[in-house]
């Protein structure tokens, strides 16, 4: 049996220790059967070496898997894959492993999605298998009627007025902030801090350093920046609106600076008392490039979104997709404008709505007696501020209960926010009672 080269990459720029990243990917190419039993390893040398790390990185890697279960050492013959390490199904959206056991996460990016709407989701996909897929590669900006259908939904719904040819459709928020990031000018990208790991994600591998500013709080220096990603209807995640005065200064700081505004609408259909505000991108169009996405109202799993762009970016875009074809997958597109077109989306955003306000209430009255929750005014998580000794005990009593529940300074760069998020769209309402019952007596 060969020893497979395992691709594997680490983050540098993380400050989650290397053995540890190195340890989470093994077990993830073991968990999903990448690395099938039986299979041998390099030796922890020839791996320190090809990953230019030092051995005792791998050697940790190596032994933490050991302990697990996942790997077993032959003596004198070298580490494999063990006998009992069979790959089994799990959900990487709502369980997050620790060791060995698995946690219900209170994800702050799982929607809930209203069963009672499975009958249009499955006509979608009905009119998806009678349709007939285009010959060749399709349209580079993505599906005309799709674009069609958005220009509709977006002045509707976002007060945001555009033509369907300045519509370019994507493969979720990140695959059109990847797509921005790379036809933009070189330079630093500002980015809130505390915010979106995945959008620090993809600056970092679009080769971006960033500059952290700092979250809910008016941008006037974008000096020396190439763009600004921002999440002006709902900061993710503390949680608050952009008001006004701060949206006309962004834009300015982003005119002085010959800098584009990536705007990030990720979840403001979901606003709970009043119609969501108006994206930035309609305040003005050349300097901001609007994101939306269909993770929070369909699936996360769709993978896919839409992208408006200042006219120059989105020619640079268009253009490179006219070579590489790097556009959404025909029958996600297709479905998705049926799911339009039907009034599924409209339909499981009124109902998710009034399901967030109803838990957000919820997580208020529960914690409000042990902490200062921020009120959310839209979406599917509540930020609770407090000393970090405290939120973590708080999160260890909801492990012990089963529950995940994340730290907010997981999503600090430089700040030092401390505090729990409690997500509630992935979860039933027992469970979020449950969570919160463990969450407030960990409090308490
Ligand atoms: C701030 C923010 N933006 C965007 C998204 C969705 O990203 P994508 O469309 O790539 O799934 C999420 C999902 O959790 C999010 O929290």
């Amino acid at each position: 049996m060969t020893v497979p080269s395992l691709p594997l990459t680490l983050d540098r720029g993380s400050a989650e220790p290397l053995g540890r990243q190195l340890a989470d990917r093994v077990r993830d190419h073991v968990v999903t059967g990448a690395l099938a039993v039986g299979r041998r390893l390099p030796s922890t040398r020839a791996l320190a070496t090809d990953l230019g790390v030092s051995r005792s990185v791998t050697e940790h890697a190596y032994d933490q898997l050991t302990a697990e279960g996942w790997l077993e050492t032959r003596h004198g013959s070298g580490t494999y894959v063990a006998a009992g390490a069979a790959p089994r199904p799990r959900s990487r959206t709502t369980h997050a492993r620790t060791g060995t056991s698995e946690l219900l996460r209170l994800d702050t990016g799982t929607p809930w999605i209203d069963p009672r709407h499975t009958a249009a989701w499955r006509r979608a996909w009905r009119d998806v298998s009678a349709a007939t897929p285009p010959r060749g590669y399709d349209d580079p900006a993505g599906l005309l009627d799709l674009r069609v259908e958005l220009a509709g939904h977006l002045a509707r719904t976002r007060g945001l007025t555009c033509d369907p040819d300045e519509i370019l459709v994507t493969s979720g928020t990140i695959g059109g902030l990847s797509q921005v990031l790379g036809a933009l000018p070189p330079g630093p990208v500002a980015h809130e801090d505390p915010g979106y790991r995945a959008a620090a994600e993809a600056i970092r591998a679009a080769g971006r350093e960033i500059r952290d500013i700092p979250a809910a709080e008016p941008v006037t220096d974008l000096t020396g920046c190439s763009a600004a990603y921002v999440t002006p209807a709902h900061q993710h995640p503390l949680g608050p609106v952009m008001p006004g005065s701060d949206r006309l200064a962004l834009i300015a700081a982003a005119r002085r600076a010959g800098a584009v505004v990536i705007e990030d609408d990720y979840d403001s259909e979901f606003r709970y008392d009043v119609a969501p505000v108006p994206a930035l991108a309609a305040l003005d169009r050349d300097v901001v490039a609007y994101l939306g996405t269909t993770s929070k109202t369909v699936a996360p799993s769709m993978r896919l979104g839409w992208l408006v762009a200042p006219s120059d970016l989105h020619q640079r875009i268009l253009a490179r997709r006219e070579i590489t074809h790097d556009a959404p997958a025909w029958p996600v597109q297709r479905a998705f404008v049926s799911l339009l077109r039907d009034g599924y989306v409209d339909q499981v955003v009124r109902s998710a709505r009034r399901i967030y306000a109803a838990r957000a209430a919820r997580v208020l009255a529960a914690l409000r007696p042990y902490a200062d929750p921020v009120a959310p005014v839209a979406g599917m998580y509540v930020t609770v501020p407090m000393p970090h000794a405290r939120a973590l005990r708080a999160a260890g009593v909801a492990a012990k209960a089963g529950f995940e529940v994340p730290l907010l300074g997981d999503y600090c760069r430089t700040s030092r926010r401390t505090g729990l998020i409690v997500g509630f769209g992935g979860v039933t309402d027992d469970e979020l009672d449950r969570a919160l019952a463990a969450v407030a007596e960990g409090l308490g």
